[in-house]
């Protein structure tokens, strides 16, 4: 088991560049299970989780090759395809459960263990289900697998309940295949979801209307192969801003797309941090003359506030002047985090699905634990601005998304370092 040791206190700076995007390529990489034709993947982030879909998708008879220095992945799911995931594969991460659409439009049926709870919440899959049925599925659930079977997929109007992400994905990529035109409203709008569309597009398919919550697929035959590069990663890009502003740094990035951090960047400036437009990149200087503001949050789909931020904002709403509230809609389980920066001397009570945080101006450092990916990177960005030193345990959820991420804190001038427990 691996674990970081973070002498935190040091103001960041330089230029770091932000990599693909995990919630974009791992749909994409499931996608490509639509063709039999070779689909190119550029711009893929050396992730746990992308090695976890590789595996996946060679288990169902894909060839996976990834050349991890170039950012290239290429799939080619030419040969028959076993219409069944197995469990140990598939408990390894939840976003798995996006093969079933284009499993299911491929292959006329799949079986697919249910994906179970995880540590911020119990993230039920009836959306996903409810869409596939509306095309005309026969779904069972039994023993804990779902069975889902059609000879064709039939298009449909379908009106999702909530704006879900990975039931948009699973239901359109499943459209894609379809006879006639399906129609989703209250699909979810968020980049990756315009990114998957271009994706399925460029390959063939007729889909209008992504990155709006009305999205028109009509369905083609069959999609051919492409060549696709995948979007910059915006939680990645938000959690460097973050580590700017938490050192009170000067910290530019590149490989960005400004547009998609409209919400974190204006909660940034609301917290007396400085975000720029440059040349370069976009450029985050830490709040002047010492602690941040305190600022209020409610996560929300987006383009409202992005759940998969909030443990981070936290971390800088921790040491911040004043009383923030960050409210966490989306999900109802993700505070694991509050508990471990605590630890760290930060003030924050929870009630209910909000949490009041009253800024201590600084944190100091303890032995913590990461309990999922954005809780751990949250304990990171907290660890580099408290002062002494911070011991973080089982890093390997925050190898699961974020590149690197020691590597790149030690180019900006961080005092981080990757242990084995044994050393
Ligand atoms: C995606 O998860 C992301 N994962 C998450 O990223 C992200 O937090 C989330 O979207 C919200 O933005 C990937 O893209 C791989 P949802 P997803 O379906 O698709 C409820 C990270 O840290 N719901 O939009 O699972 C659900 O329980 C992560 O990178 C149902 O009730 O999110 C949740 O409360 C973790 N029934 C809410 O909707 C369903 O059938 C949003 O979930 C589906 C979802």
């Amino acid at each position: 088991m691996e674990k970081f040791i973070v002498n935190g206190g040091r103001p960041l700076a330089g230029t770091v560049r932000i990599g693909g995007s995990k919630n974009a390529v791992l749909p994409v990489m499931a996608a490509a299970l639509l063709t039999g034709e070779k689909c190119v993947i550029r711009g893929v982030p050396r992730l746990s989780d992308v090695a976890a879909m590789e595996d996946i998708l060679e288990s169902l008879g894909a060839s996976v090759k990834w050349d991890k220095r170039a950012g290239v992945i290429t799939i080619a799911a030419d040969g028959r395809l076993l219409p069944e995931a197995s469990y140990e594969l598939v408990s390894r991460l939840r976003a798995s459960f996006q093969i079933t659409g284009p499993l299911l439009a491929r292959t006329g049926s799949v079986k697919i263990p249910m994906p179970g709870g995880c540590a911020i919440g119990t993230r039920p899959v009836d959306l996903h289900l409810k869409g596939l049925a509306a095309l005309g599925a026969e779904i069972e659930q039994e023993h804990g697998f779902v069975r889902a079977k059609a000879r064709r997929l039939e298009g449909a109007k379908i009106y999702l309940d909530f704006p879900s992400v990975g039931a948009t994905e699973n239901i359109v990529m499943a459209a894609v295949l379809a006879r006639g035109q399906t129609v989703l409203e209250n699909s979810a709008v968020e980049p990756e979801i315009v990114d998957l569309a271009n994706f399925l597009n460029s390959a063939g398919a007729d889909i209008r209307g992504a990155g709006t919550d009305t999205i028109k697929v009509n369905g083609v035959k069959e999609l051919r192969a492409t060549d696709h590069t995948i979007i910059p990663d915006r939680i990645e890009a938000g959690t460097f801003m973050v580590a700017a502003a938490v050192t009170g740094g000067d910290v530019t990035l590149t490989n960005v797309v400004c547009d998609h951090l409209k919400p974190v960047i204006a909660k940034l400036k609301e917290a007396n941090v400085s975000v720029s437009e440059t040349a370069k990149g976009l450029r985050v200087c830490g709040a002047k003359g010492g602690a941040a503001v305190a600022s209020d949050i409610k996560t929300l789909p987006y383009p409202g506030f992005p759940t998969d931020m909030q443990a981070q904002f936290m971390a800088l709403l921790a040491t911040a002047r004043g009383t923030s509230i960050v409210t966490e809609t989306v999900f109802e389980n993700r505070f694991m985090h509050v508990g471990e920066l605590k630890r760290m001397g930060a003030d924050i009570k929870i009630d209910s699905r909000s949490a009041v945080l009253e800024g201590v101006g600084r944190l100091m450092g303890a032995q913590v634990r990461a309990t999922d990916l954005r809780a751990g990177a949250a304990l990171v960005l907290a660890a580099l601005g408290a002062s002494g030193a911070t011991e973080i345990d089982d890093i390997y959820h925050i190898d699961r998304g974020y590149c690197q991420l020691d590597q790149k804190l030690q180019s900006l001038g961080a005092d981080i370092r990757r242990v084995n427990d044994g050393a």
